[in-house]
């Protein structure tokens, strides 16, 4: 099939190679010009495991062609809108990149076109997009307008196009959903066509959720909110933990084996960001109000969100008492691994409050170092995470990247200039970093390195006691000064 995707970002590039990928005639469109020049030099504006090979590969064999939206709206049959809808002062999604693009089409196209908002928008949005391509119709344009919200992770989104949980389609013609079985037809059953696996994982058939528009956008936002929700309900035992003296890590393990609940998303840490869970929770808020329908419970999930990063500083001061003049090490700046998006990201929100403070940043990221530039300047970007850590007074660990699982922690006790280790994370095993002379503070679980004195005078706020049960000092951790 012809297909045009409007917009070339995370969503519209990686799904404009993968049906490339699957055999259709793509037209990826943008209209940021810099970015398509990039593209068409063969370049990529982000980083994305197996992108940058999946897009040479189709636009080399033609298949895949980088366009105005003007030309890719005239000649695609089936239109996907991936552009952005950043939130508002308000938290509300700004839906003008989408208006813009409906005014090109109901302007420009002529003949039938299948209008496919992929875009994550407020419920009701496909049938104002119906609406609006009615109106400012000129050239007697024949449409529907589908919902088909897009699930992937940024870090494994080429995997998880061709290895959907869920497809959901969202339509209110017979057509509109003949046309979309027939574009997702190869994934919906021939998983074997994945290019990123020698092996796929066990073949199951895709679920395919065909469903009214309004459905299929609540579908999204719901979806996402959950995610949040999750992520902060660990996130709130991860504090209960702290203040008991119990361990997150078996607590996770134990709420997460009772298979209703499941393990994904119960990891603690300095709460959650990038592109999606952020606004998406902010703007389905505003949607509840703007229904009458109580969200108080989705409030809750952004204010203690953003009370984490606020609660990772209080560690690091709690550590270093005053932060004027130390030197920092941060290691991770990306929202999550394997991805260059910093947008909302925890990490950047940390740093600047620590420069706040007076504070001198040392940072590395494997990817996203490029991208933290342009949002935050004035602090120094390093190499290498060694290089970072250079007369650091702390490393923070604020990415989850393998890479930081297990580095050389006896070059890194040389290194430093003092031997603390505040990981954001949970990432990295105590035991171990006791063994190279670290201090090791992490969320939610209790610290080898504490020396006995400061032990003996921690209370806990809820027994009013020290904790029943303390963990066995390490022999070589190093005291504090
Ligand atoms: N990033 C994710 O992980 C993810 C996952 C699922 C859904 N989504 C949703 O998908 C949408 C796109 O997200 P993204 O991360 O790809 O954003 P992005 O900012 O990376 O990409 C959006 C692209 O649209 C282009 N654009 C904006 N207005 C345009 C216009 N009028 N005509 C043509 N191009 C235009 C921009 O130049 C940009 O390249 C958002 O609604 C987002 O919430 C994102």
């Amino acid at each position: 099939m012809q297909i045009s995707v409007i917009g070339a970002g995370y969503v519209g590039l990686t799904t404009a190679a993968c049906l490339a990928e699957i055999g259709h005639q793509v037209l990826c469109a943008d209209n940021d010009l810099d970015k398509l020049k990039k593209l068409n030099s063969g370049l990529l504006p982000f980083f994305e495991p197996h992108l940058d090979s999946l897009v040479k590969n189709n636009a080399a064999s033609g298949r895949l062609q980088f366009t105005s939206p003007t030309e890719a709206i005239e000649r695609g049959s089936a239109i996907f809108i991936c552009v952005g809808t950043p939130p508002l002062e308000s938290g509300e999604a700004d839906l003008s990149a989408i208006e813009s693009v409906a005014r090109t089409i109901a302007s420009t196209a002529r003949g039938y076109r299948l209008v496919i908002e992929k875009s994550t928008v407020p419920v009701q949005t496909a049938k104002r997009l119906w609406k609006h391509l009615a109106i400012y119709n000129v050239n007697g344009l024949d449409f529907d307008v589908v919902s088909n919200p897009e699930f992937l992770r940024e870090g494994s989104a080429v995997g998880d196009f061709f290895h959907p949980d869920r497809i959901v389609i969202g339509a209110e013609s017979p057509r509109a959903v003949a046309m979309m079985k027939e574009i997702y037809a190869p994934v919906l059953t021939s998983p074997a066509a994945c290019p990123i696996h020698s092996h796929c994982p066990p073949v199951h058939e895709v679920p395919l959720i065909v469903t009214d528009t309004n459905s299929a956008e609540l579908v999204k936002h719901a979806s996402n909110s959950f995610l949040a929700m999750k992520i902060s309900f660990i996130n709130l035992v991860a504090d209960a933990c702290e203040a008991a003296g119990a361990d997150i890590a078996k607590v996770a393990e134990g709420i997460g084996s009772d298979q209703r609940i499941g393990q994904s998303f119960l990891n603690p840490g300095i709460g959650f960001g990038g592109f999606c869970f952020p606004k998406d929770l902010q703007a389905f808020v505003r949607i509840g109000e703007k229904l009458g329908c109580d969200f108080s419970l989705l409030k809750e999930v952004e204010n203690i969100n953003l009370r984490r990063v606020e609660q990772f500083v209080a560690k690091v001061r709690k550590e270093l008492w005053v932060l004027r003049g130390k030197t920092l090490a941060i290691w991770g700046l990306a929202f999550k691994p394997e991805t260059d998006d910093v947008r909302f990201a925890p990490a950047l929100n940390i740093a600047r409050r620590l420069l706040a403070e007076g504070a001198r940043i040392r940072a590395y990221d494997p990817q996203a170092m490029q991208k933290a530039k342009d949002e935050l300047p004035g602090i120094t970007y390093c190499l290498s995470p060694n290089e970072a850590a250079h007369r650091a007074d702390a490393i923070l660990i604020l990415t989850e990247w393998a890479e930081f699982r297990r580095p050389d922690w006896a070059e890194l006790a040389k290194t430093v200039a003092h031997p603390l280790v505040i990981d954001g994370r949970n990432l990295c095993a105590s035991e171990e970093l006791a063994a190279h002379g670290f201090q090791y503070v992490c969320i939610g679980r209790p610290q080898l390195a504490l020396p006995t004195a400061a032990k003996e005078f921690e209370v806990s706020p809820l027994l009013g006691l020290a904790p029943l049960a303390s963990p066995p000092l390490s022999a070589s951790a190093r005291p504090l000064p």
